[in-house]
């Protein structure tokens, strides 16, 4: 029986405590927009026996995703949900005024001064997130890891999609946050001068790359760098790290511990982690192997 089938509605979202399914394994549905490289590194862990997670699908806002290839290679299924569709076409299906207005209450990913326009593309992204949350519950996930995907999620997905009442998206983004958010972390830590580059494993809220830092990991930028150096750097070390943060995950190491006057901790409760996190710094000086770069 999937976890889908196990899990039930509380307050009209899914609740995947009595998750991960017959296997008892975590089932972990990657979302990308291009290349892949990640999901690769996933999919090769997977192969080797190393990723005590199942990846039981991967998800594009775009049909021309290399990821997606990728993913159709391994033999795990993929679905498309075209953003191009619900942002720019008509509205097929109502979302409820109501609906709108509360997410818009929560979200913290658009700017928009103009209540109107605001809340026309929330309604959007909502529509969209609703057909992403059906393909998620067809295949019984129970962890979103994005990977790549250059889509912001506004509070209506977060909220239905959460595990063990815990956030239940994970992000990877190539720069030590809160430095450099948004869409170019490699580039803007080159161009800054920065004499280290970082990545950052984090949960997903209801803001741009602002969620629960759950794992972070530097490495050293040379100067003789240009900026593909740098990339290729940091994306060995999102490979390494990406599917040991969610074996973590998968043995339900990882806490949310809440603290008077701050933000709340990503604790990882793992006797593994300090020795890990060691092999971060060792990985991030060895000599870089070839990484694909591949991205269409
Ligand atoms: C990675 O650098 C990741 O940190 C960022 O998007 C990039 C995706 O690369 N969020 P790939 O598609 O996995 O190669």
């Amino acid at each position: 029986m999937s976890s889908h089938a196990q899990g039930h509605e509380v307050s009209g979202r899914t609740d995947h405590s009595a998750s991960s399914g017959a296997s008892g394994r975590l089932r972990v549905a990657v979302l990308v927009s291009g290349g892949g490289t990640n999901l690769q590194a996933l999919i090769d862990r997977a192969k080797q026996g190393t990723l005590e997670a199942d990846i039981v699908c991967v998800g594009s806002d775009r049909a021309s995703a290399y990821g997606l290839v990728r993913a159709q290679e391994a033999g795990i299924p993929t679905f498309v949900v075209s953003y191009e569709k619900y942002l720019k076409g008509p509205m097929d299906e109502p979302v409820e005024d109501t609906l709108v207005a509360s997410v818009d209450t929560r979200q913290r990913i658009l700017h928009d001064s103009d209540e109107d326009s605001r809340r026309d593309r929330l309604r959007r992204l909502i529509a969209a997130e609703r057909e992403i949350l059906a393909h998620l519950e067809a295949h019984g996930a129970d962890l979103v890891c994005l990977a790549g995907f250059m889509r912001l999620l506004t509070p209506f997905f977060l909220g239905r999609f959460r595990r063990n009442d815990r956030p239940g998206v994970v992000n990877i983004h190539p720069a030590l946050l809160p430095a450099f958010p948004g869409q170019h972390g490699y580039r803007d830590t080159y161009r800054y001068g920065c004499k280290w580059g970082g990545i950052t494993i984090h949960f997903v809220d209801e803001g741009e790359d602002t969620g629960p830092v759950i794992a972070q990991a530097v490495y050293p930028i040379w100067d003789e760098d240009a900026c593909e150096d740098v990339q290729q750097r940091g994306l060995h070390l999102e490979h390494v790290m990406y599917a040991q943060v969610i074996n973590w995950i998968a043995r339900d190491r990882v806490r949310l511990v809440p603290r008077p006057g701050g933000r709340p901790r990503v604790c990882i409760e793992d006797p593994s982690y300090r020795e890990v996190v060691g092999s971060w710094v060792e990985a991030a000086f060895r000599p870089r192997p070839d990484v694909e770069l591949r991205r269409t």
